[in-house]
C-alpha cells in the first residue's frame, strides 16, 4: 500500500442503489459496474445478497464480469449474511466479504439489545468467520460519528486483531461536523495499538451536507480509503459523492498530498450513466458535474475566463470528460464575449460593426433569455424576416406500445412540395426523430432533451427543450403541444429549420 494512495469504494450498486424508488435489474447493474471500472475505482461495493435472489444474482454476475476491481458483497455481522456474501463474490478475481455491526451505544441497546461485550464477541465472530471463505475481509463500526471512542477503539482493534484488512468508520447519519469527526478519526490512529496492520476507510453520509468535506477531513488524519457514490446518491440525503471527492484531491494535490486512481476523465459519463438509469436528475448547480458547473454567466466572469481561464476556473472541463466551458449568452455577457463567440463562428471585426450586433444581441437575450449560436450569427449575416421555416410538419402518426415497435409516418412540407417518410425507432419520439431526419435529409446530434408541462392536470401542454450539436454548433429547439411525441417532433424540426438557416448563412456569407 502507497502511503499517500486514496483508495475509491464505489457503492452506487449498494447504498445508492437501495435508497431509488425502483430497483435496477441486473443488466443495468453490469452496465454501471463495467464504467465503474473504466473510471478505474479500486472497490466496487456490487449489493447485499442476502437481501433477495435478485440482489444475489447481480452481485455474482459483477463478480464474475468485472476483472479489475476488488467486488464486495455487504453482509450484516450473522453467518448466514456472511455465507450468501461469500458464495456472491466468490468467482471475483478480487473478492471482498464487508461485514457490519451497529457499535453505538444508540444502536446497541435499542436496535441490537446486547451489550459493549456482545457487540465486541458479534463483531469477532464475523470477521473470523468471514475470513474463512476470503482473505479481504471489511469490518464496519455502523454510526461510529456516536459510539464512544473507549468503546470505539477496543472494537476496532478486536476487529483488526481477528483478520479485518479494512476498518470502515462511518457516519451513518450524517451528524458530525468536519472538527468533530477530525478529532474520532485522529483519536482512532492515537489509540488502537495494531491500527497500522489495516486501512482506515471512511463512509459518510450527507444529511447535514458535510460527507465531502467529513471524508476529506478523515484522509487528512489518515484515512486511506472512502467509501462513496456516483452523483452521491444513497440513503436520505445521500452518500459522500464520488466525482466531487475525487476532484477535491485531485486540485488541491499540492495541499492534501494524496493520490488516487480515478480516470477523472470517466466521471462525467459515470455521473450521466447513473442519473439515466437510475432516474434521478443532477441538480444544475451540483458541483462538478451540474450542468451549470463550467458555465459563466456574468459578464465579468466571462470576460476573466476569456483572457485566462483559471481567473474562474479552478478545474478544466476536460478534467471530467467535457469538451469545453460554456458562456451562456445572455443580456449579462460582455461586447468581449459577443466578439468572442463570433471568431469562434469564423467572422472577423471586418464582417460586422460590434455595437450594432451588440445592441441587437441585447434585445435577443431580453426577449429570449439565452442567445444561440444561430441566433448570432443570423443577426450578423441575415436581414430581419428572412429566417422563415423551410420545413413544416403536414401529418404526423406515432404507433408504440407494448409488444409494438415504435413506428412513425411523417408529411413533412416545404417548398418544393410535400415529402413523406416512416422510421422505426427505440422508442416514438426516437421514430419521429428519425423519419423528420429521412424526409429531410439532416440530421443533428442531440446532447440535451427536457420535457416540462407548461400548465397543470392531464390536459397539461408539454414543453419540449432540445439542444443539438451540428459540427461546431450548438442549437437550441422547442417544441409545444398536448401530445409529447408531436411536441418532441416540433422541437427537432425546430433545430432542422435552423440548420437549414445555418447553411444559407454560410452561402451568403461566402458570396460576401
Ligand atoms: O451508512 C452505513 O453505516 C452503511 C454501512 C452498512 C457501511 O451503509
Ligand atoms: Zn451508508
Amino acid at each position: 500500500m502507497k502511503k499517500d494512495r486514496v483508495y475509491i469504494f464505489d457503492t452506487t450498486l449498494r447504498d445508492g442503489e437501495q435508497a431509488l424508488a425502483s430497483s435496477l435489474s441486473v443488466v443495468e447493474k453490469i452496465q454501471i459496474a463495467k464504467q465503474l471500472e473504466r473510471m478505474k475505482v479500486d472497490i466496487i461495493e456490487a449489493g447485499f445478497p442476502v437481501s433477495s435472489p435478485g440482489d444475489f444474482n447481480s452481485v455474482q454476475t459483477i463478480a464474475k464480469e468485472i476483472k479489475n476491481c476488488t467486488i464486495a458483497g455487504l453482509a450484516r455481522a450473522v453467518e448466514k449474511d456472511i455465507k450468501a456474501a461469500a458464495d456472491a463474490v466468490r468467482l471475483a478475481k478480487r473478492p471482498r466479504i464487508h461485514t457490519f455491526l451497529g457499535t453505538s451505544k444508540l444502536h446497541r441497546e435499542k436496535k441490537l439489545r446486547k451489550d459493549q461485550d456482545a457487540i465486541v464477541e458479534m463483531a469477532v465472530s464475523a470477521v473470523k468467520y468471514a475470513r474463512r471463505f476470503c482473505d479481504d475481509v471489511e469490518f464496519s463500526c455502523e454510526d461510529t460519528g456516536r459510539t464512544e471512542p473507549e468503546f470505539l477503539f477496543r472494537i476496532v482493534e478486536a476487529v483488526i486483531k481477528a483478520g479485518a484488512g479494512t476498518v470502515n468508520l462511518p457516519d451513518t447519519v450524517g451528524y458530525t461536523v468536519p472538527t468533530e469527526f477530525k478529532r474520532i478519526i485522529s483519536s482512532v490512529f492515537a489509540n488502537v495499538p495494531n491500527i497500522d496492520k489495516a486501512i482506515i476507510s471512511v463512509h459518510c453520509h450527507n444529511d447535514l451536507g458535510m460527507a465531502v468535506a467529513n471524508s476529506i477531513t478523515a484522509v487528512e488524519c489518515g484515512a486511506r480509503q472512502i467509501e462513496c457514490t456516483v452523483n452521491g446518491i444513497g440513503e436520505r440525503a445521500g452518500n459522500c459523492s464520488l466525482e466531487e471527492v475525487v476532484m477535491a484531491m485531485k486540485v488541491r494535490q499540492s495541499l492534501l498530498k494524496v493520490d488516487t486512481n480515478i480516470d477523472t476523465k470517466e466521471i462525467m459519463r459515470s455521473s450521466r450513466l447513473v442519473s439515466r438509469l437510475c432516474n434521478m436528475p443532477v441538480q444544475p448547480n451540483k458541483a462538478v458535474v451540474g450542468a451549470n458547473a463550467f458555465a459563466h454567466s456574468s459578464g465579468i466572469h466571462q470576460d476573466g475566463v476569456l483572457k485566462e481561464k483559471t481567473t474562474y476556473e479552478i478545474m478544466r472541463p476536460g478534467d471530467i470528460g467535457l469538451s469545453e466551458n460554456q458562456l451562456n449568452l445572455t443580456s449579462r455577457s460582455g461586447r468581449h464575449v459577443i466578439k468572442h463567440r463570433l471568431e469562434k463562428l469564423g467572422y472577423g471585426e471586418k464582417d460586422y460593426k460590434l455595437e450594432d450586433i451588440y445592441t441587437k444581441f441585447l434585445e435577443l437575450a431580453d426577449k429570449k433569455g439565452s442567445v444561440y449560436d444561430d441566433d448570432l450569427e443570423a443577426l450578423v449575416v441575415l436581414k430581419e424576416g428572412a429566417s422563415q421555416d423551410t420545413y413544416s410538419i403536414d401529418y404526423l402518426n406515432v404507433t408504440s406500445g407494448t409488444k409494438v415497435i415504435p413506428t412513425a409516418t411523417i408529411i413533412i412540407k416545404s417548398a418544393k412540395g410535400l415529402v413523406q417518410e416512416a422510421a422505426t425507432g427505440d422508442g416514438p419520439v426516437d421514430a419521429a426523430c428519425k423519419a423528420i431526419e429521412r424526409a429531410t435529409g439532416i440530421s443533428v446530434n442531440l446532447t440535451d432533451y427536457r420535457i416540462s408541462s407548461n400548465t397543470g392536470g392531464k390536459e397539461a401542454v408539454g414543453c419540449v427543450n432540445i439542444i443539438a450539436q451540428y459540427g461546431d454548433y450548438r442549437l437550441h429547439g422547442v417544441g409545444l403541444s398536448t401530445d409529447i411525441v408531436e411536441a418532441s417532433a416540433l422541437a427537432y424540426l425546430n433545430v432542422i429549420n435552423k440548420v437549414v438557416r445555418l447553411c444559407e448563412v454560410r452561402k451568403a456569407k461566402k458570396k460576401k
